[in-house]
């Protein structure tokens, strides 16, 4: 006889997966899903300004015009008018530099997995898109944080680092950077290009954002400035670049694309082939027959309500926020970041603000060594005038009784 004693998944998993952890912050964030809570927590974009007919419109033309290649099968590097596309927006690039992913979220996995061997040294800023941590985590890097300022990352800081520190990637948000909403400084991008250029690190330079500028110049990529460093050849850029249609379109299509130089290309396409052969076809033609004429209607609609949303939050920080409480200032995004005096842990106050019916992310898991645990994060992107209303005039509530 035998006897079936339950498995012990635990010890079944890999080492990989003993890295993957539940999120805190996502288990505490669930509290505020109720209906009558008044969220800045998510990053959503808007749903009501979502293109639906357009995209309605779209997947029937898609049909007629590919038939049954619309839901066949397709190539790992992705739908080639997709990427002759992108591979125009950028001289000198071809669609051979192009690689489609399933979300810029694939892209900082497959990223990760081609380029982190354990304890490769990674500089992130700090804080930093934590959705990111978590895709580069299971591969082992040692981080190393990146101070920042009103102008990003502060390249003498990275100076220094690179003095005792053999780092290998380099991971930045310059646009409107999730979570802070902070842009780096055109000074700054020609210091970091030249800088990891001389160190020959890599770096992976992360835009979803970038089209959503609401205020201020349009600054150059890293991207554009590594071309122009190498004399404007595509193969010997060390900036990698990463975009996505999710927050100009859809996030639900999955729709992204990492463009870079030709061998990290081919490596991405290998390691895609065995995450998920491709992204899907059907999903690649719709975005494609949007690029013309809804793209850009849509990038000007959803610049102007985010512009709105972030004047409305940071008018009523002013009236509600408590002196010592600080905020950025975005130019695009959907972020904005807000420090407390030292000592106010904003993790310890989230259930506080939550009885007031307010909700946000604390900072600390945008920090992938610790620390950040007087910060918080506010999205405006999803939020009305009149939740931002009541919505800051809790949180500002909620502040001050911490100070008192
Ligand atoms: C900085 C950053 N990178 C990547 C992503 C992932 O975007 P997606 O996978 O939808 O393209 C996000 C989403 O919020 C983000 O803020």
């Amino acid at each position: 006889m035998t006897t079936t004693s339950p498995l012990d998944w635990h010890a079944a998993f890999s080492g990989r997966a003993q890295l993957m952890k539940a999120s805190t912050i996502r288990e505490l964030l669930k509290l505020t899903q109720q209906p009558d809570i008044i969220s800045f927590a998510g990053g959503l974009p808007a749903p009501e300004l979502f293109p639906l007919d357009a995209v309605k419109q779209a997947s029937a033309t898609v049909i007629e015009k590919y038939g049954a290649a619309s839901v066949q099968y397709g190539t790992t590097e992705g739908h080639l008018p997709l990427r002759e596309w992108i591979a125009a927006q950028t001289p000198g690039i071809t669609p051979a530099h192009v690689q489609i992913t399933t979300g810029s979220q694939q892209g900082l996995d497959l990223l990760g997995k081609v380029l982190i061997t354990p304890g490769d040294v990674m500089a992130v800023e700090e804080p930093t898109y934590m959705g990111a941590l978590q895709a580069f985590q299971p591969y082992e890097p040692r981080y190393v944080g990146l101070p920042m300022d009103e102008e990003g990352i502060i390249v003498d800081a990275l100076r220094d680092i690179l003095q005792t520190e053999r780092v290998k990637v380099l991971y930045t948000i310059p646009n409107f950077q999730n979570p802070t909403g902070r842009t780096m400084s055109l000074a700054r991008r020609q210091a970091l290009v030249e800088l990891t250029a001389q160190h020959g690190v890599i770096v992976l330079e992360d835009d979803p954002y970038g089209k959503l500028r609401f205020s201020g110049e349009l600054l150059p990529s890293l991207y554009e400035l590594g071309l122009q460093y190498h004399g404007g050849d595509a193969d010997a850029n060390h900036v990698v670049y990463s975009s996505s249609f999710s927050k100009t379109l859809v996030p639900g299509l999955r729709d992204a694309w990492v463009q870079g130089a030709r061998p990290i290309i081919n490596k991405l396409v290998q390691a895609k082939q065995g995450a998920d052969l491709h992204t899907p076809i059907f999903n690649q033609m719709i975005v494609t027959e949007l690029l013309a004429d809804v793209l850009p209607r849509q990038i000007e609609i959803v610049k102007a309500a985010y512009g709105a949303r972030a004047q409305d939050m940071m008018a009523r920080m002013r009236e509600h926020f408590p002196a010592g409480a600080e905020y950025t200032t975005p130019d695009g995004g959907m972020f904005l970041w807000v420090t407390l005096p030292d000592g106010v842990n904003t993790t310890d106050l989230l259930p506080l603000a939550v009885e007031r019916k307010v909700a946000y992310v604390p900072g600390t898991p945008f920090y992938a060594n610790g620390g950040g645990e007087n910060t918080l994060r506010l999205s405006y992107s999803n939020a009305r005038t009149e939740q931002i209303e009541r919505g800051i005039a809790a949180l500002g509530a909620t502040i001050r009784d911490a100070l008192q």
